[in-house]
């Protein structure tokens, strides 16, 4: 089943006669390209099954309105994000919202920021170390603001919440109870997180899908705005089971498929002489495929075609695979709407003993462990 179709650029009478009919047509524009339009035409969720086949095929697995009253009953702490967002958008401290945030936290304790990172997208960084009780449990935990892109006339911005160096090595090296308090420090200044953390039919799914303990983690907010958003990427890191992508206010556009079909499509496209050349070429892309995957409307309208548009709205998650670097959901994301939106972003992984129930408010309202049969 398809949740969007889409419509080329050069058919204005066509999107106006559908709008006229009642019908949501969003223009899918990201920074100068114009990809045409989406027109959401199926909001149901997937069966436990049929979520279960995609998601074992590394096939983005939709989940529209999982979230239910969630964003609604969230929705004073989602407008202070929102507006949050604005301020720093227009210059404002980072450190100086998170004072507001979390500057009586009983638990975390600042211990310095930075401005400007190695990357040019960096903004600026709020360090803190985690002291419950009175005595250390995790240091330099972190929270990243940076621009989405090098390209300043997209002002996407996003938040990610991580510890220690760059890179995945650290996430590696990191213990679970470091995680845990990262994720605390996530949930501590965005107490909205509670709408993806407490969705008891999200996590369900999530449980049945994975089939071990997991955690949700490496946190990143986003706002992302209309004509902005992530080119064609894929999440797969060492560790890292997948992704959950959540949008709490606002529409985001979607194009998500696994990478093997990707490729598939690149060939059968003309655009690679194999599947497995473009395969291969997905991991190393130039200028010529980086435009086709990114600013080209013909294939965009070719990956519609096979199920891979997608319209987020408020209360909608998206479940991206990642099994292996060939067996990973691919996607790029178009801000919609007329300002922008907040979405957060969680990483999926597998969950060891150290992992503080704190932190998760499935595990603190069940008992960790329990007791031997009779
Ligand atoms: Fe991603």
């Amino acid at each position: 089943m398809f949740a969007a179709r889409h419509l080329p650029p050069d058919q204005p009478a066509l999107v106006r006669a559908l709008r006229a009919r009642g019908r949501s047509v969003h223009a899918l524009r990201r920074r100068g390209a114009d990809l045409g339009h989406a027109v959401p035409v199926a909001r149901q969720l997937p069966s436990p099954a049929a979520a279960q086949r995609r998601w074992a095929r590394a096939e983005p697995v939709f989940l529209p309105g999982i979230l239910g009253r969630g964003p609604q009953r969230f929705a004073a702490q989602i407008q202070s994000a929102l507006r949050m967002f604005d301020r720093l958008r227009a210059g404002g401290s980072l450190l100086a919202e998170f004072e507001r945030r979390i500057g009586q936290d009983p638990d975390l304790r600042y211990s310095g920021s930075s401005q400007d990172g190695p990357d040019d997208r960096e903004i600026e960084r709020v360090f803190v170390d985690a002291w419950p009780g009175g005595e250390r449990a995790a240091a330099d935990l972190w929270a990243m603001l940076a621009w989405l892109a090098t390209d300043r006339s997209d002002r996407s911005l996003r938040i990610r919440f991580s510890n220690g160096a760059d890179g995945q090595e650290q996430w590696l090296a990191a213990t679970d109870q470091t995680a845990g308090w990262v994720d605390l420090y996530a949930a501590r200044a965005f107490p909205e997180c509670a709408v993806i953390l407490a969705c008891a039919p999200l996590r369900r799914r999530l449980a049945a899908l994975l089939g071990r303990p997991y955690r949700l983690s490496e946190r990143i907010l986003y706002n992302n705005t209309p004509d902005g958003g992530a080119v064609f990427h894929h999440d797969a890191e060492t560790g890292q089971l997948g992704v959950v992508f959540s949008q709490l206010q606002g529409t985001t556009g979607w194009l998500a498929i696994g990478k093997r079909r990707l490729a598939a499509l690149l060939h059968h496209c003309g655009h690679q002489r194999s599947v497995l050349a473009a395969m291969r070429a997905l991991d190393d892309q130039d200028e010529r495929l980086w435009r086709v995957l990114n600013r080209d409307a013909g294939f965009t309208a070719e990956l519609a075609a096979r199920g891979a548009l997608f319209v987020l709205e408020a209360g909608d998650s998206i479940l991206l695979p990642s099994h292996s670097r060939d067996d990973v959901a691919w996607h790029s994301v178009v801000g919609l709407g007329q300002r922008p939106s907040l979405a957060h972003s969680y990483g999926i992984f597998a969950r060891r003993p150290d992992y503080p129930a704190a932190a998760d408010p499935e595990l603190a309202a069940t008992p960790r462990t329990q007791a031997p049969p009779a």
